[in-house]
């Protein structure tokens, strides 16, 4: 039932010099037991806890037992012997005061360190002086810390992109993205980088305003960011909503301004003009200094000024990124009595 190529006889010389090809397994195989076998209970620790390399099917015939460190059998590597005869355990080199060995073979980790990581390998020993050598493998993890969220800008106009980044202390995460509390689905706008670090919105819409947060998780923890939170501005807020006083000042300043260099210009032009057959001779500001002149009709002027100010939403219009600029038209209306 065993495979006999895989059962070679141990060597019976002296089993501390002995180094270890790679991937040893059970050496000799008693008939009537299984393969010896070491696991990691749990399989990934986490730093700070205990951990346990579990010997499974040790044989009934086992002499003693020692742990090495690394992958080699060698006396700088031993971390702990343990005779079954005498039940007496004599640590070694790599003993590290946090290691303790079972009669069953098994060897439990106390405060498991980062540094704990890494193969192991058991030698056993018959009563015939034959050895086994069965390897194991520890992997520690450090809980993971709080990541933290950033945004290229939380407030965004609607048709903007921008990039969320989700930056962790640990190394070896994967990176969970959360909208509102929910996994988030991404859209056809959304990408994330390869090691979904970044999120990428482009284009913004105004569904996409929310709360955000990473999450970053290995095998033994995981750690929410804080939330962002997004804020999507629509285009036309700022006309739907009303213009801020000073916009609507500087306007109707502007709009004055224009109306008073028109009325400027066109009472120049009437100046300039003698007799003339123009239209624009007739218009003049109101003003008592022109019946100084010497024109010999008389006129009675009236100016009607009418000024539209007119703002378009760019909603309306199909033009979908079109300036939201205001439109004025000023009209100037002169009539003649
Ligand atoms: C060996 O003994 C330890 C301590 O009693 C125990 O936790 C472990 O489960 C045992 N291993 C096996 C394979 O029974
Ligand atoms: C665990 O180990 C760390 C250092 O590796 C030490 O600071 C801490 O006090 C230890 N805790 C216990 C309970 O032994
Ligand atoms: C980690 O282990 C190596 C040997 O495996 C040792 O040289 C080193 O000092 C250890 N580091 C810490 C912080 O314990
Ligand atoms: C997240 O990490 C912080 C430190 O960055 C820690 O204080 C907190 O306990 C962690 N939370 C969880 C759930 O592990
Ligand atoms: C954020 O986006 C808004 C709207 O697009 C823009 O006005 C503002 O300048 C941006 N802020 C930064 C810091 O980029
Ligand atoms: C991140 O690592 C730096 C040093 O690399 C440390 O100063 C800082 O406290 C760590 N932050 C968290 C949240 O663990
Ligand atoms: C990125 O996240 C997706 C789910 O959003 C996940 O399926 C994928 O494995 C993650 N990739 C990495 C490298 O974490």
């Amino acid at each position: 039932m065993e495979p006999p190529s895989a059962s070679p006889r141990a060597g019976r010389g002296p089993w501390q010099e002995l180094l270890l090809a790679v991937s040893l397994l059970a050496f000799w195989n008693p008939p009537t037991t299984a393969q010896v076998t070491v696991e990691s209970v749990p399989p990934n620790a986490a730093e700070g806890k205990d951990a346990l390399l579990r010997v499974l099917n040790l044989p009934g015939d086992t002499a003693s037992l020692t742990w090495f460190k690394g992958e080699t059998v060698l006396p700088t590597h031993k971390i702990l012997l343990y005779v079954i005869d005498t039940k007496i355990t004599t640590p070694g080199p790599a003993y590290s005061g946090r290691e303790t060995i079972y009669p069953n073979g098994s060897l439990l980790f106390q405060n498991i360190t980062l540094n704990d990581t890494g193969s192991y390998i058991l030698q056993i020993i018959n009563q015939k002086f034959e050895t086994a050598l069965v390897r194991g493998q520890l992997q520690v993890f450090q809980p993971v810390s709080q990541p933290l969220l950033t945004a290229s800008n939380t407030t965004v106009t609607k048709d903007d992109s921008v990039v969320l980044t989700c930056s962790s202390n640990n190394t070896g995460v994967s990176i969970q993205w959360f909208f509102n509390g929910q996994i988030l689905t991404l859209t056809d706008r959304m990408k994330l980088s390869q090691d979904n670090s970044t999120l990428t919105i482009d284009p913004v819409r105004k569904e996409d305003a929310g709360k955000y947060q990473c999450e970053v998780s290995n095998p033994v923890s995981s750690n929410k960011s804080d939330p962002v939170r997004l804020d999507v501005e629509d285009d036309s807020t700022e006309q739907s909503s009303g213009l801020p006083p000073g916009a609507i000042a500087g306007i109707v300043i502007g709009v004055v301004a224009g109306v008073a260099v028109i009325a400027a210009l066109v009472y120049l032009q009437y100046f300039r003009k003698t007799g003339g057959a123009s239209d624009l001779r007739d218009v003049t500001e109101h003003k008592p200094s022109a019946s100084n002149h010497t024109h010999t009709f008389q006129i009675e002027e009236v100016a009607y000024s009418s000024l539209n100010f007119n703002v378009q939403e760019p909603k309306k219009s199909t033009s979908a990124s079109s300036s939201p600029a205001a439109t004025e038209t000023v009209y100037s209306e002169v009539q003649k009595k």
